[in-house]
């Protein structure tokens, strides 16, 4: 949440910083703000709206400096208002905030007195600590000293008054990268910022400065100079474009063919999935007698197929948590527990809370991420990275099927490994996925026809998803992708469940979207289905290809080719993905930059 970036070096720093936080803009989009230094001093312009709000206001007019930092902001603290967008400023500090400042109250008593505020933000109040604080030519000291005062989480990029061409961050729990290229130092939130210079960066450790000076660049703890881990991003600038799609997210629809196969083929290994490339040992599959998949939003809904696809194979309780209820519920968690926690980005705060109390448990921790040396990256036991490439639509949707693959592959190892399934059967998992892969070309196909169908959608208020099984996980997903870009109320059910309440709001034209693709509870669902079409439901069918369907259930019919069950859910997430996406596109919303949403969620 709220992206960052700081740069010092020999290019203009506002042409910089207004690039970097267009790629950034994902991370919130409600304000945005530069500062530069300059002989003249410290130049600031802030302005409500998404970054190009921000570039139309600074219009041609020359931004003189090689030295500065940028913000865009999810509003937390404070409405959203140009007071309250970042930089914010304080006596001789300038600065950009990702995070919350827990405390800002008993600072702002103790450290505020006789000054005045101009926004709401605890932001503005950190500035205000780290100005008391300062005395002239020792900011390190005044760092140090702030922050064994605040209480919360931050990332902080600092630009002092008095000190020309340098910009000192440091970090707790909220993200920062940073990376020395031959244009100078930059810092910023994701790598995806820097990406047009380098594919070589560094996360910066907590409880470390890191100073940016034109020349140089370095990490210090206390006095003692800290060499940075350097990582690299096997992908480019062009995978963080649009490359000709109107949108990220239709662009990220349709690489999932190449997300899936490079998320699924490093791991294969004579027909069964293999984790030697990831260093994951048979062990934390074979030592336990319970699996708890933690994670948030698309990511949880990923887990919920995972839950019915371990359970069926392994036959061992597999309990799916929302991260933020999971870490105050005491879960019952032992050294007997896999816990998997999944997060696309690697940062979302209740996600890593939940994984550092399941390792304070003595529970074995896998993550399944996709953003290399993400902290939930780092600091799980395990990592079993997904190879989707950088996502920038809010609404996830490359990173959703690639974790559904991760899911089947540790499903089946576990399996494998804890000899209960055949090595036939086995093998034929494995090619099912890859069909599973395959497949999602065929979703793709179908792009024109949802395109039309979707038409139909606009104008409605609700709509409801239904399914059985792993088609009722799937409807989770499903309803989520529509309505956060969409804003129709959307609800999923598992299809038997309607009768207990919610038939009563089928009436005349309201859409429900059946997934039925499970041939083993088939006949259930086409009861289900007639009894929303009794009520006048509009209804979307999704099958396999070969069954047979009554032209009389449904007003449009899409379908996924022919698979074993429990791996339908890939193909027809995409098909969900379209409906979603071309319903937002009809009517005409911001469909990579829905309303108060962001794509990484770092406060709780
Ligand atoms: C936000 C995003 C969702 C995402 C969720 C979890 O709500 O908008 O798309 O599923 O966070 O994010 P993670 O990075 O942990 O997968």
């Amino acid at each position: 949440m709220c992206g960052i970036i700081g740069f010092c070096g020999s290019l203009p720093a506002s042409e910089v910083l207004l690039a970097g936080l267009k790629q950034l803009e994902y991370r919130g989009y409600d304000s945005a703000g530069i500062a530069v230094l300059s002989e003249n001093g410290i130049r600031m312009e802030k302005a409500i709206g998404n970054v190009s709000r921000l570039e139309e206001k600074l219009g041609t007019e020359s931004f003189s400096g090689n030295c500065g930092i940028g913000h865009t902001r999810w509003a937390t603290h404070g409405g959203v208002s140009e007071e309250n967008a970042h930089p914010h400023h304080s006596g001789r500090v300038t600065l950009i905030h990702n995070g919350i400042i827990e405390n800002y109250k008993e600072i702002w008593e103790k450290y505020g007195v006789g000054r005045t505020l101009v926004s709401q933000t605890d932001s503005e109040i950190a500035a205000v600590l780290f100005d008391s604080l300062y005395e002239e030519g020792k900011p390190e000291e005044a760092i140090w000293k702030a922050v064994s005062i605040l209480e919360g989480s931050y990332a902080f990029c600092i630009l002092f008054e008095d000190i020309p061409d340098t910009i000192y961050c440091i970090r707790k729990v909220s993200p920062l990268v940073a990376a020395r290229v031959k244009e100078g130092s930059f810092v910023a939130s994701d790598v995806t910022a820097l990406i047009a210079y380098t594919q070589e960066y560094f996360v910066l450790p907590e409880d470390t400065i890191l100073v940016l000076k034109k020349e140089e660049m370095y990490l210090e703890n206390q006095g003692n100079q800290v060499k940075p881990e350097l990582l690299h991003v096997n992908w480019d600038t062009t995978a963080a474009q649009k490359n000709g799609y109107p949108h990220y997210m239709i662009k990220e629809i349709h690489e999932q063919p190449e997300a899936l196969h490079n998320t699924i083929t490093p791991r294969m290994k004579d027909g069964i999935p293999d984790f030697e490339v990831d260093k994951i040992p048979d062990d934390i599959f074979k030592n336990i007698h319970q699996v708890k998949i933690v994670a948030c939003g698309t990511a949880m809904h990923a887990g919920l197929v995972g839950k019915v696809l371990m359970e069926k194979r392994v036959r061992i309780p597999v309990t799916v948590e929302i991260a933020s209820e999971f870490r105050y519920q005491n879960p019952i968690i032992d050294n007997r527990t896999l816990v998997i926690v999944i997060s696309q980005s690697g940062e979302t705060i209740d996600t890593l809370a939940s994984l550092r109390l399941a390792k304070s448990e003595g529970a074995y921790t896998l993550a399944i991420v996709n953003v290399k040396g993400s902290t939930i990256a780092r600091e799980s036991d395990y990592v079993f990275y997904t190879h989707a490439g950088p996502e920038i639509a809010v609404a996830s949707t490359k990173a959703y099927t690639v974790q559904l693959a991760a899911m089947v592959l540790l499903a089946v190892r576990m399996a494998y490994v804890r000899g209960i399934r055949e090595i036939e059967k086995i093998k034929q998992d494995y090619e099912a996925l890859k069909q599973a892969s395959e497949a999602v070309h065929a979703s793709l196909a179908l792009e024109e026809e949802i395109k039309e169908l979707t038409y139909a959608l606009t104008e409605k208020e609700d709509l409801f998803f239904i399914g059985r099984g792993i088609d009722y996980a799937l409807s989770c997903e499903g309803s989520i992708k529509l309505k956060e870009i969409s804003y129709i109320h959307s609800e999923a059910y598992a299809a038997g469940e309607l009768k207990h309440g919610t038939i009563s709001l089928i009436t005349e034209g309201v859409p429900v979207i059946a997934i039925a693709t499970q041939k083993e509870v088939y006949a259930k669902m086409i009861s289900n289905i007639r009894e929303v079409k009794a009520r006048g439901a509009l209804v979307i069918l999704i099958t396999q290809k070969d069954t047979p369907v009554e032209s009389s259930l449904y007003d449009y019919h899409l379908t996924v080719p022919e698979l074993p069950d429990e791996f339908t859910p890939i193909p027809a997430a995409v098909i969900l993905q379209l409906i979603a996406y071309y319903t937002s596109v009809h009517k005409g919303l911001n469909v990579d930059q829905p309303r108060n949403l962001a794509k990484s969620v770092t406060v709780e």
